[in-house]
């Protein structure tokens, strides 16, 4: 849906004429190991969280000091790769979804050694930022490898462009929970190195990202899918075309049925580990006392 081909247009209607070129897409190879990355980071930040919640609870079993260990080596190892494809990433955007990246960076008017917007208020009606706080030509150099590179401002697209707070926003909060994550891996990682213990305030702070994946994820998600807008199938059809014809009343009510599900599996979800966490630490403490 962001980079379609392997089909062909017959009365509107669109036929496959290579599954491989519909499965292998110019973005396939960075959305699969972006997307995979993530769930590594996630669950190692969820585990890392779990297991520094016992510690802080007094559970100093060597088998939880070591899961914990593990689990900071592996965000180490994971967070910088995640970066990395996720650079990859945006440069493949910059060739195929030229307004998304636009969006992304917060970048209105076309610019050779184009600024990296680290802070605005992008306002859609005047198409122009509000507070702007950007670092000279740094954008040009990510986006194009050339301190002088020219990037496309949104001006290029007229009215097909997405929503820009959003798409904007979500991607300043995925890029910042990543670098997040490579600073507390890495000053986990190295206290391994020097055979140090972690301090307390490190266990809370691990603690605080217990879901830190899931909100990572679900930003880089919104960049990905409200960036696509208004476009469906970037290119070929507008999500407007695409919209069955329902009354807002029954999309409401689907939509808040989902809701109230979802919010209520998430609720049993973070209740039930945590309540795992705290059995288990209190069944391990009444083993050592017995001891
Ligand atoms: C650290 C720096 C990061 C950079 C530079 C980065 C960059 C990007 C870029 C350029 C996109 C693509 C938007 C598009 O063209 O559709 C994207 C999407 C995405 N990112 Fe990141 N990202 C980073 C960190 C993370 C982290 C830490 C996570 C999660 C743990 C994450 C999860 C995602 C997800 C799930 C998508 C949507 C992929 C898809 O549906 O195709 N990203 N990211």
């Amino acid at each position: 849906m962001h980079t379609p081909q392997g089909f062909e247009m017959v009365d509107g209607v669109a036929y496959a004429t290579s599954w491989r070129e519909i499965i292998f897409t110019p973005s396939m190879p960075y959305r699969l190991s972006h997307v995979l990355l993530s769930s590594g980071l996630t669950v190692a930040f969820l585990v890392g969280g779990l297991l520094a919640y016992r510690m802080l609870r007094g559970d100093h079993r060597p088998a939880v000091i070591s899961g914990l260990r593990c689990a900071v080596c592996m965000a180490a190892v994971l967070g910088p790769l995640q970066a990395l494809v996720g650079d990859l990433h945006g440069v493949n955007t910059r060739d195929f979804q030229p307004a998304k990246l636009a969006a992304m960076e917060g970048l209105w008017h076309t610019k050779e050694g184009a600024p990296l917007v680290l802070f605005a208020l992008p306002d859609q009606q005047e198409r122009t930022n509000r507070m702007e706080i950007g670092i000279p030509k740094l954008g040009s150099l990510i986006i194009t490898r050339d301190l002088n590179g020219k990037v496309l401002g949104l001006e290029e697209f007229g009215d097909k462009i997405p929503p820009v707070g959003p798409v904007f926003w979500s991607f300043r909060i995925m890029v910042g929970v990543g670098l997040l994550m490579i600073l507390i891996a890495w000053f986990g990682a190295w206290r391994i190195w020097r055979r140090q213990e972690y301090p307390g305030w490190y266990l809370r702070v691990l603690l605080g990202m217990t879901f830190s994946g899931w909100v990572a994820t679900v930003a880089g998600w919104y960049v990905t899918e409200i960036g696509r807008q208004p476009w469906l199938v970037q290119g070929v059809l507008l999500t407007k075309d695409a919209v069955a014809d329902l009354q807002p009343t029954q999309v409401g009510l689907t939509l808040s049925a989902y809701l109230t599900t979802y919010v209520l599996l998430l609720t049993a979800f973070v209740a039930t580990l945590f309540y795992l966490s705290r059995k288990e630490s209190e069944k391990s403490t009444v083993e050592a006392t017995q001891l």
